[in-house]
């Protein structure tokens, strides 16, 4: 099948290249042109495992193409996908511009019938917008091109984004016409070998599936969250009371590590845009306002341990930072805790040494450009030398089972601060190390 993603993008691309592995003849498109000199010179503009060996084979076996110009990519496709970002409002509303225009360019553009799906995350009755804006279009061409309009939310994890595309647990389709069901469920079927996970239902029940779903993960973290906190009030170990409510079914072991909240492209601002959601329909989504506080507090969570530990004043201090990237497996630091957590750090006078195996770029580019007091290094264990403490805070493979000696040993202190969504089995009270971390403090 012919497919245009519009959008190049963590989603966008993902799914383009594995449309594209699946055999369909695939362009992505962004407005985005280095980005789009970069992907045809062979360069992944992200980091996600497996992608850039995906993308470089589908593009020799020519399955895979990558343009700025939407009405080329257009001319052939059966199916158009929308996968533009839908960042946070101003008021914390999803801002639908970059939605809307694309929807504007394919009613201008478009030379033959379309299913257009919408696979960004986009607040429900969008894709009446989105058709009332094609329609527009195509009435100004006085032209009366058929289209059909798809919601087909996306629920890959960046960091196991590929295997989360090429093995869905689900594949949710909002639509209101057969013939898109069925060229929807022909373009998918490849992904399902045993039996098939679709999830077929009306477009406004598929917008608000994907929010639902993100608000639900996220009131897991923000709950195990605020009983880690009453844990380490009442002296009970988070840990363990996470292990006790886990092995009940209905509760699962899922998402209830505690740690230093939600970050990323997606809880943060589907979380806030579900309460503009509701609001804007008359009705006062209490439980997800208090989620997203929560987490707001949680995020300085760390911060506040080590002004316990250390004092107010942290100037002459300097703290060891191991993880920037929001989780493991990607360079994407946006919301992530670690941003909060050095900038308060910052904030008090403290240096900062800072590693991460992928997120460094983006944290001297964007996330953290500007930022004084920050030195990143190559290796963990240099950032080690000179620090008064360590802080975990994201969990990557390589921080699991570290060289406690070389810690102690380098460190002006024994100390670590863990911010990880991850529970730590050694005993290091026995290596002599002062462990703090969220939902117990071990000395
Ligand atoms: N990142 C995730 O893990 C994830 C998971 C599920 C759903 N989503 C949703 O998918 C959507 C995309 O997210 P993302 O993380 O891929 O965003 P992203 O910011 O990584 O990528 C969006 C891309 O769209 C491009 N773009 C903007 N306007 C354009 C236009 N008019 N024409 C062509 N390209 C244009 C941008 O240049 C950018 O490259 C969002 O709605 C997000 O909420 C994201």
């Amino acid at each position: 099948m012919n497919i245009t993603v519009i959008g190049s993008g963590y989603v966008g691309l993902v799914s383009g290249t594995c449309f594209a592995e699946m055999g369909n003849r695939v362009t992505c498109v962004d407005i985005d042109p280095l980005k789009i000199k970069k992907l045809n010179k062979g360069i992944i503009p992200i980091f996600e495992p497996g992608l850039e060996t995906l993308i470089l084979k589908n593009v020799k076996n020519n399955n895979l193409f990558f343009t700025t110009e939407l009405r080329d990519a257009l001319q052939n496709s059966v199916i158009t996908f929308i996968a533009v970002g839908t960042p946070m409002g101003d008021d914390g509303s999803a801002d639908l511009q970059y939605v809307l225009t694309v929807a504007k360019s394919i009613g201008q553009l478009m030379q033959k019938r379309l299913i257009v799906v919408d696979k960004s995350t986009v607040p429900v009755g969008t894709a009446d917008k989105v058709k009332a804006v094609i329609q527009k279009e195509l009435d100004l061409r006085s032209t009366d091109l058929q289209f059909d309009i798809v919601s087909n939310p996306e629920f890959l994890k960046e960091g196991a984004a590929i295997d989360d595309f090429m093995k869905p647990d689900r594949v949710v389709i909002g639509a209101d016409s057969e013939f898109a069901f069925k060229k929807m469920k022909e373009l998918y079927s490849p992904f399902f070998r045993s039996h098939d996970r679709f999830i077929t239902m009306d477009i406004r029940s598929a917008e608000m599936t994907k929010y639902a779903a993100n608000a639900m993960l996220a009131t897991k973290i923000s709950f195990m969250n605020e009983i880690a906190n009453i844990c380490e009030k009442v002296g009970a170990d988070a840990n363990q009371v996470r292990i006790g409510i886990g092995s009940d079914q209905r509760i699962g072991y899922s998402f209830i590590y505690p740690g230093a909240g939600y970050g990323g492209s997606c809880f943060p601002k589907d979380v806030k845009a579900l309460t503009k959601i509701a609001e804007e329909n008359g009705y006062n989504a209490q439980l997800i306002t208090a989620v997203e506080k929560v987490n707001d507090a949680q995020k300085l969570v760390i911060a506040q341990k080590i002004v316990k530990r250390f004092g107010e004043d942290l100037k002459g201090f300097v703290f060891g930072i191991w993880g920037l990237a929001f989780k493991p497996g990607t360079d994407d630091m946006r919301e992530a805790p670690s941003i909060y957590v050095i900038k308060e750090l910052v904030k008090r006078g403290a240096q900062i040494k800072a590693y991460d195996p992928k997120a460094v770029n983006e944290a001297k580019e964007h996330y953290l450009k500007g930022v004084k007091n920050i030195e990143y290094l190559d290796s963990k264990y240099d950032v080690l030398k000179d620090s008064d403490a360590l802080v975990l805070l994201t969990d990557w493979k390589e921080f699991r089972s570290p060289n406690f000696e070389k810690i102690k040993t380098k460190l002006k202190m024994p100390i670590i601060f863990d911010g990880r969504n991850q529970y730590n089995t050694f005993n290091l009270k026995e290596k002599g190390i002062e462990y703090n971390q969220i939902g117990k403090i071990l000395k």
